[in-house]
């Protein structure tokens, strides 16, 4: 069994040291109840830090004893890593930022800086463990560096990232100033997960805004790996919170809570002490409910289980003030003899106490003003499996709404009046609705619990690992580069088909920017001087544009796909290029470019193209469709061609291409040798019309004919120095 290893910032176990002794306890928050949850199934090591700021070199070893034999790794964080990585960067910079409080957000170099500190030293004691085989899974936006650091260390293992909070939208991420090396981080990894489709939606968009890598349908080409971003959201361990048996363990606190309920309803909420989780809106939103409507005073109360929470983050400390003067004011002000609103508890609860309060509660008041997911509310519905009796309302704001939206009743958790008629409507909800609601929710739960859901990650990331090993292109380095360089050497006559744009020189937003620079020249003179070759630049641009840059080469040349090519020095035309539909398309396009500002026409002698490099991805993808969809009424019955390339469209003579130009040369001569090298879509016609023997070379990373790849420009002309002999 191929083992995973999970690294978290938390381990599912947390220290605590009390009287000097040190305790373990289960930590806290959806990410390490949910993981924990994954038993025996998995061969799994698990390597996180364990809550405290421990010195002593004695007791770090001893913990890692105690840990070892459950399968947990701890990573210690000095007190200075606490401070700056935990509580600042992670804390203050990337938990508000990313829930949308961006008046929260810290912007310290210090708090940056610890925090590449510290995900360097997590792949440290990560580097210590891995051996061939494993799969690793990282979580979470405390180790957004971490995938990277692993990839660059060891690129072949398979590496999934999950991101257990929103991401949010381009506008709010762009705001971070490390937010390239924030993406560059997680890119690292082969998967990438999220709970929502929202998340992952925005993740791509800030990806492809901030790094230029596109997708389609969620897959990205990095370098030579096919990376799958895709939804996945998080289950619970259902069986566990329905099992009847769940709370036979029932302590004191349990016996209470059961009192309590005989004689009233019970309002129930549960969260971490958390800005996010909407606390003091819905207190303020309860006390509204009690004003609104005296008829309940005295048959329903509110329990809030407020966890404590990163008590160190100023934030977190004036909202605990917060919450305690709403509620003392709520239950002065509404409070009688026998009747407090509000029971609220600061504190954490063992699962006996929870399950007991789930099963009683006849509601669950869940209202974050973002959450990522929020396992509470599904909890709940899973505690209900039994009795069937129970309301559920959530807020819009948490992850877990997509999937629970037909079972709960939703309300915006800003609207304190939305909140009081949810109340309203779960009071008075009839017991045949509340069954109803609860089995729509308790079914989707039950099927897509956490075990199906790391089930179907790590399914999904091996498939993935499969693949890009499945792929019949080699990399041109190594042996391969030998096998090809001795090939070149023995060939006596040899012909070599060169792409110009995204292979000799790199894109660039004006495509008059891009004559050749010394390198290219350099490559294409010492080609051209090796009296065995027979060099042709095969390529999209116009043929004045070629000879004024390489027409004082001895290079053959093909324009404009084939229109026009170049032999023995001088120009023709291909017979069957004809033009008569040019002025009626050229009208089209200028309507085009009126509309999308930042476009243009290149015009060449037999073909027009629309060039949306510098436009917006998305606005550019629809206007190509539109465009199609008028040029195929258009061009109807006319022998004409379009020729979608990267980020350009062309408009051509069908019949003519880069493989025809291709052949043209091949079918001369017995060549020893033949090899074709290329970008984009329309170079995928001069691999297919090489002869069987020929060396097909893909420039980057996009699926291909090819049979040998290469990342970029630069591992070109490295290439092409090796048949030099140059180093
Ligand atoms: N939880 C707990 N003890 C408590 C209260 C909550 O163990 O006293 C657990 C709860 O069962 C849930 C997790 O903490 O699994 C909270 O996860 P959630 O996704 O709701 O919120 P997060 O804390 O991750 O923001
Ligand atoms: C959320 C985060 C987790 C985190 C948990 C508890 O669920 O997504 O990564 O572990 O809160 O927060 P803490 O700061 O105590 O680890």
């Amino acid at each position: 069994m191929s083992r995973l290893v999970i690294i978290s910032n938390r381990l599912p176990i947390t220290i605590n040291r009390s009287a000097g002794e040190l305790h373990y306890h289960p930590s806290a928050g959806g990410l390490a109840t949910g993981l924990n949850s994954l038993d025996e199934d998995y061969n799994k090591l698990w390597i996180g830090w364990p809550g405290q700021d421990i010195a002593d070199e004695w007791e770090k070893e001893s913990i890692r004893n105690d840990l070892a034999p459950r399968k947990l790794a701890p990573v210690f964080l000095t007190e200075r890593e606490i401070d700056l990585y935990y509580e600042g960067f992670s804390n203050k910079t990337i938990w508000p930022h990313f829930h949308y409080f961006t008046e929260y957000t810290a912007y310290n170099d210090d708090m940056w800086s610890a925090y590449q500190e510290v995900n360097y030293k997590f792949f440290q004691e990560t580097e210590k463990h891995l051996r061939d085989g494993d799969m690793v899974w990282v979580h979470d936006y405390q180790l957004m560096l971490l995938p990277k650091l692993i990839r660059e260390r060891f690129p072949n293992i398979s590496i999934g990232f999950f991101l257990h909070i929103p991401f949010p939208s381009y506008e709010v991420f762009r705001i971070l100033p490390w937010r390239k090396e924030i993406l560059d981080g997680i890119l690292g990894a082969d998967q990438i997960g999220f709970h929502t489709f929202g998340y992952m939606r925005h993740f791509l968009s800030a990806a492809y805004r901030i790094t230029g890598y596109e997708h389609k349908f969620g897959r990205l080409h990095i370098d030579e790996r096919e990376v799958n971003v895709d939804v996945f959201p998080m289950g619970i361990n259902y069986d566990k919170y329905a099992d009847p048996d769940a709370n036979a363990d029932t302590d004191q606190s349990s016996g209470e809570i059961r009192k309590l309920h005989a004689s009233r309803k019970i309002i129930l909420s549960v969260d971490r002490l958390d800005y996010t989780k909407g606390i003091p809106h819905r207190v303020r939103a309860f006390k509204r409910f009690i004003r609104n409507n005296p008829e309940y005073i005295g048959k329903v109360n509110l329990i809030m289980i407020v966890v404590p929470s990163r008590a160190n983050v100023d934030q977190y400390q004036s909202l605990k003030t917060e919450v305690d003067v709403l509620v003392s004011q709520v239950n002065s002000e509404y409070g009688t003899f026998d009747w407090m609103p509000i029971h609220y508890y600061y504190r954490s609860l063992n699962f006996a106490a929870l399950t007991t309060l789930y099963r009683e509660a006849d509601i669950a008041l869940i209202t974050p003003l973002r959450d990522g997911m929020n396992l509470v509310a599904k909890e709940y519905v899973a505690a209900k499996e039994d009795s069937k009796r129970g309301v559920l309302i959530l807020s819009e704001m948490a992850g877990a709404v997509y999937e629970l939206n037909d079972g709960a009743i939703t309300v915006n958790p800003q609207s304190h009046q939305e909140i009081e008629e949810a109340l309203l409507e779960a009071l008075e909800m009839s017991g045949e609705e509340q069954q109803l609601r609860l089995e729509l929710m308790q079914v989707k739960l039950k099927r897509y619990d956490v075990k199906h859901w790391a089930a179907t990650f790590i399914k999904e990331q091996k498939k993935l690992k499969d693949k890009n090993r499945m792929t019949n292109t080699t990399h041109l380095g190594g042996d391969a580069l030998d096998e090809v360089l001795k090939k070149y050497q023995e060939a006596e006559e040899r012909l070599l088909f060169i792409d110009y744009d995204g292979t000799l020189m790199n894109f660039h937003e004006d495509p008059q920017a891009v004559n050749p620079d010394e390198g290219t020249l350099a490559i294409l003179t010492g080609l051209a001087d090796d009296k065995r070759n027979n060099v042709v630049i095969n390529s999209g641009r116009d043929r004045g544009t070629l000879e004024k840059w390489l027409g004082h080469l001895d290079v053959e040349m093909a324009a404009e796909h084939g229109v026009w090519m170049k032999e023995n020095g001088e120009w023709h035309l291909n017979p069957n290029v004809v033009d008569g539909w040019m002025p009626k398309v050229m009208e089209l396009l200028e309507n085009l470019v009126a509309r999308t500002p930042g476009s243009f026409i290149e015009t060449k002698d037999y073909s027009l193209a629309w060039h949306y490099r510098s436009i917006d991805r998305d606005l550019g993808q629809k206007r190509v469709r539109e465009f199609r969809d008028m040029l195929t009424y258009l061009i109807q019955n006319q022998d004409l061609q379009v020729l979608e390339g990267n980020k350009v469209v062309e408009i051509k003579n069908a019949g003519v291409n880069k493989g025809k130009a291709t052949s043209h040369w091949v079918g001369k001569k017995n060549w020893g040798f033949v090899l074709g090298i290329g970008d984009d879509a329309t170079d995928e016609d001069i691999f297919a019309a090489l002869p069987e023997s020929g060396v097909s070379i893909k420039v980057g990373a996009d699926r291909t004919a090819a049979k040998y790849n290469l990342s970029g420009v630069g591992e070109v002309r490295k290439m092409f120095k090796t048949l030099l002999g140059k180093k």
